[in-house]
């Protein structure tokens, strides 16, 4: 193996282009320190003179990736021991059937909360294995604004599960409390609490016992796209039915996540990621930043009736901040349409918001630095001042 060759890593600030303050939903902002280890360890890993990407997802240098990638995932979010740590594919989106593929008897009962887009779709996919379910919360007569307190949970069957969605990536809205932690809907004695935490997982502190399975798609708190995270209680590993090897849960809790060709380099950024979450000091750390992120953008929302925030204020997601002009402004959509244009040619980017709520979305993930919050907050009031 000869390196003498090999052109330089771009490993110095100085020879690499700036950077966008990057407001995507996903895929995300990723770390620096992250992006800058995995530049180097696409040429070579750990110096075995091969790349992350190529190594074999049997080899030793993999074995050690994946076992440092669970070991600082279960130390991130201190995961218990009974729980399984699986890297799975096929995005949050293929846990609309695994789950009940897997969790949800013939005919079986489970309930939805359904809080966003997200949760609207796998709503609809339960179909395909129970035609008895049932929404315990319906958001789409309010548009979605909010998470619903106990009292408009409504259970009729004892489900075998409840689906939740602790962050609505759409709307903006998250299941929380006044100071940013965790609020979990109740769920009926003996029922399992599942939870797609694709947007908001390890930004703040969890207590993984309140759930059954969780589950997300890496790429926007926890790494980038190919790889699924699931946590998953042991008890629930085992299927209500028969299914197919790489549908089953203990297909990859039995192979360690690899019954096939695991995303290798998916993987591996996600153990950087953990890595990184647990050098800042953890999710304490993460949450504190999150809450002062979050709160420079919507004090700037706050400010003025110039701006018009889409979530209800005790259920603002501190992930993904929606709002548009407000529609009683003249020209509303078309000031929009030029605030995103114009944010853009200032250095922020993908700050349009989704297709079905229309206005901004800015998201500001664990990786997001408070500057792009400053520079977003200075940069409405400059909007504001020169259109409102
Ligand atoms: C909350 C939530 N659930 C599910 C999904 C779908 O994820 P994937 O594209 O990984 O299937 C997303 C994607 O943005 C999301 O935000």
């Amino acid at each position: 193996m000869s390196t003498a060759a090999a052109p330089a890593v771009a490993s110095s600030k100085a020879a690499l282009p700036a950077r966008a303050f990057n407001f995507s939903a996903g895929p995300g902002v990723l770390p620096e320190p992250v992006l800058r280890q995995a530049q180097q360890d696409l040429w070579s890993i750990m110096g075995s003179g091969i790349g992350i990407a190529e190594q074999s997802h049997r080899g030793t240098v993999f074995d050690k990736v994946l076992a440092d990638a669970e070991a600082a995932c279960r130390k991130v979010g201190n995961i218990p021991d009974n729980y399984k740590v699986l890297f799975l594919t096929g995005g949050a989106t293929t846990q609309n059937h695994m789950v009940p593929a897997n969790l949800l008897p013939d005919d079986g009962v489970a309930a939805f909360l359904t809080t966003g887009v997200w949760t609207e779709k796998t709503w609809e996919e339960v179909g395909v294995y129970s035609s008895k379910c049932y929404e315990a919360w319906d958001g789409r007569k309010t548009n979605h604004t909010f998470c619903p307190a106990d009292n408009e949970v409504v259970y009729k069957d004892k489900p075998v599960y409840v689906h939740m969605c602790s962050n609505n990536t759409i709307y903006g809205t998250q299941f929380r409390n006044a100071d940013g932690s965790i609020r979990l809907p109740h769920v009926p004695k003996g029922s399992t609490l599942v939870c797609d935490a694709s947007s908001d997982i390890f930004s703040r502190p969890i207590n993984i016992s309140d759930y059954g399975l969780i589950y997300c798609g890496a790429q926007k708190n926890v790494g980038i796209a190919g790889t699924t995270l699931v946590i998953i209680r042991e008890d629930l590993l085992e299927p209500v039915r028969k299914l197919p090897t790489m549908l089953r849960y203990d297909s990859f809790a039995k192979n360690e996540s690899r019954p096939n060709t695991p995303p290798v380099f998916p993987i591996y950024v996600s153990g950087l990621v953990f890595q990184w979450i647990l050098d800042e000091g953890g999710l304490a750390v993460m949450h504190k930043r999150n809450m002062e992120k979050a709160a420079i953008i919507y004090d700037a929302l706050d400010a003025s009736a110039f701006w018009a925030p889409h979530a209800r204020k005790d259920s603002r997601s501190l992930m993904n901040i929606t709002f548009k002009v407000n529609p009683k402004v003249a020209n509303a959509a078309d000031l929009d349409k030029k605030f995103v244009k114009e944010a853009l040619a200032n250095g922020m980017d993908q700050l349009k918001g989704h297709r079905s709520t229309g206005g901004m979305r800015a998201s500001v993930y664990n990786a997001f630095p408070i500057e792009g919050c400053r520079a977003l907050a200075q940069f409405m009031k400059d909007f504001e001042a020169k259109n409102g």
